[in-house]
């Protein structure tokens, strides 16, 4: 990917970074827009430009478009707490739906006509079939998905009007590291089960609490789809490559579910340790099971997960965690 610049927002947050890294290492100039409220300045490589902004910002995303001139921008800065989302719904829909448009007109204006957005499968709020496609009905039951699914229909018109390229990418549950072992994930609060249950075993964090043990799965905890985030660095450059004629969305995610229970014997397996938890009644919002098909992805990209199996997942989130038991340790 030499000679070839892009935008990444966002890159200095957790799934972003992957990509920032991945981008970097094959050759490709990366900037970061990030204004480092969840994301670690640790996070981005030496060599990329991360310019400290608020993507909301008109001027600064001006400024960061005449600045440089690129192929494309990856939009990863975003709200992204479900639970959150639903105390203040308000905001969730203002500030995704606001700040993605900002970026997009700024590209738009300044030529940049290739859009590549995070969104996710919090779109199909309770599914009607497993695995979920991409021909499944959008009907979010939280409003972080219904603030995506807004993006995504206002990157619609940016494409039908401007010609902007778009990829709206639906990913399932992000989860691993880097196999460095140098960035992985850091977020304050954390929701995510995976470093949960790691950091549970390690001490760091307190015990895991398991949300539901009654659901019509075989151990009767809830099943997810993860897919590891260098998986999802590839699958977002492979997509680049096809985004010339038209405007795409792919669902990503291994295709393969695996329970709550299934989570907490892996991290025992790979960490030879317990993991403390509670077994406690269900939340409101979360369906049974959420596992997506990426046959499309893999039929038009020959994307193919690499870290597919749940034990070489939890083996390098593990090894970042027990690595870094206080994160990037840059908070201010
Ligand atoms: N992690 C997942 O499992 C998952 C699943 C589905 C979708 N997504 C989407 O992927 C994207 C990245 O998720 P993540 O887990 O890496 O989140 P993250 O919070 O680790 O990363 C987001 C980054 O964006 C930055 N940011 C947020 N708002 C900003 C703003 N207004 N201006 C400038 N910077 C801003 C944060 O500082 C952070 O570094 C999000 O859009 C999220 O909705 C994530």
């Amino acid at each position: 990917m030499d000679g070839r610049r892009f935008l990444v927002t966002g890159g200095a947050g957790y799934v972003g970074s992957h990509l920032v890294r991945t981008l970097a290492q094959r050759g490709a100039e990366v900037v970061v827009v990030d204004d480092l409220r969840q994301g670690h300045r640790a996070a981005v490589p030496d060599g990329v430009e991360l310019v400290r902004a608020e993507v909301g910002d008109r001027r600064r995303m001006a400024e960061v478009f005449a600045a440089w001139k690129f192929e494309a921008v990856f939009h990863f800065a975003a709200l992204s707490l479900v639970g959150d989302s639903m105390r203040d719904p308000l905001r969730y829909c203002t500030d995704n739906l606001s700040n993605s448009l900002i970026v997009a007109d700024a590209a738009v204006k300044a030529g940049c006509l290739k859009f590549i957005l995070s969104s996710t499968a919090a779109l199909f709020g309770f599914p009607k079939r497993i695995p979920i496609d991409e021909e499944a009905e959008v009907a979010p039951v939280s409003a972080y998905g219904e603030s995506k699914l807004m993006v995504e229909r206002g990157l619609a018109w940016a494409d039908q009007v401007h010609g902007l390229r778009n990829a709206s990418l639906r990913y399932f549950n992000a989860a691993g590291a880097d196999p460095s072992g140098t960035i992985g994930e850091d977020h304050d609060p954390e929701t995510h089960v995976v470093p949960l249950a790691i950091c549970a075993a390690l001490g760091t964090r307190p015990p895991l609490t398991v949300f539901g043990t009654d659901y019509p799965t075989p151990d009767g905890t809830c099943i997810r789809d993860y897919v590891h985030v260098l998986d999802l660095a590839d699958a977002h450059i492979r997509v680049l490559e096809r985004l010339t004629q038209a405007s795409c969305r792919y669902n990503i995610g291994n295709g393969t579910g695996y329970s709550v229970r299934e989570v907490i014997d892996a991290v025992e397996r790979i960490g030879g340790r317990p993991v403390p938890h509670i077994l406690g009644p269900r939340r409101p919002g979360d369906p049974a099971v959420l596992v997506a098909s990426s046959a499309k992805l893999r039929e038009e990209t020959g994307w193919t997960p690499r870290y597919g199996a749940l034990d070489d997942i939890v083996r390098t989130a593990w090894n970042w965690h027990a690595n870094h038991p206080k994160g990037f340790d840059d908070r201010s």
